[in-house]
């Protein structure tokens, strides 16, 4: 059983998409263990919470320092003993004593083609804004393995999804959602609690498949 940890800052219609793949068993052999917000108003507290998730808020805000915030996030994935961290819309940035520690042990999702529109500034709707502005006619979603340099770890799967006419920020943002990021980031946890997935001179490779799902 893979365990796995999830965290968020928003909506977490990603965490909605892991949840019901669970649900349905198409993703077997895995356990949300917990949900961690930095957020308390975040709606995926409370999707976790319907779902009968641990529902845990961790914020920077309430610490006395960033170290002691460190610390806490850190002790809390600890205690959870999770095999992986999927970071689902988490818009903090991670302690830097996750590495190596929790090294290829950690998946983001990112709503564009990786090394397109990524690294520090964007997130959200800054990514679609700057592929419409730039007139890309293709875009979609990367899972990847997350280090220490911000969107720049092993690419695990990618998605594209067609850019189209009139296209505002929201309108690509909800397709991207729709067509990739939804159905991409179960897969990738899939493949990694089917031990399909390793790491070698710094790229993903998925193979044939170990152990049983
Ligand atoms: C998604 O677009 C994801 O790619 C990005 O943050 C957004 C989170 O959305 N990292 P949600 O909270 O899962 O709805």
């Amino acid at each position: 059983m893979l365990k796995i940890g999830v965290c968020v800052s928003g909506g977490g219609t990603n965490l909605q998409a892991i949840i019901d793949r669970v649900k349905d068993k198409t993703l077997h052999n895995v356990s949300i263990e917990v949900v961690i917000s930095n957020n308390k108003n975040a709606y995926a507290l409370e999707r976790a919470r319907q779902n009968g998730i641990q529902a845990v808020c961790l914020s920077p805000k309430d610490f006395e320092s960033r170290e002691a915030f460190h610390e806490a996030f850190m002790s809390t994935l600890d205690s959870f003993g999770l095999d992986l961290v999927v970071l689902a819309g988490f818009l903090v940035i991670l302690p830097p004593q996750m590495f190596p520690r929790y090294n290829n042990r950690v998946i983001n999702i990112h709503p564009s083609l990786i090394p397109a529109f990524c690294g520090t500034g964007f997130y959200g709707l800054k990514v679609h804004e700057a592929a419409l502005l730039r007139g890309v006619k293709l875009t979609g979603a990367t899972v990847h393995f997350v280090n220490e340099e911000t969107d720049g770890g092993p690419i695990l799967l990618q998605k594209a999804v067609e850019v189209k006419d009139g296209d505002t920020p929201q309108i690509l943002q909800k397709r991207v959602m729709e067509e990739a990021e939804w159905t991409l980031l179960p897969r990738a946890i899939q493949l990694i609690a089917e031990g399909r997935v390793t790491v070698e001179n710094g790229r993903a490779v998925i193979g044939e498949g170990g152990v049983a799902g």
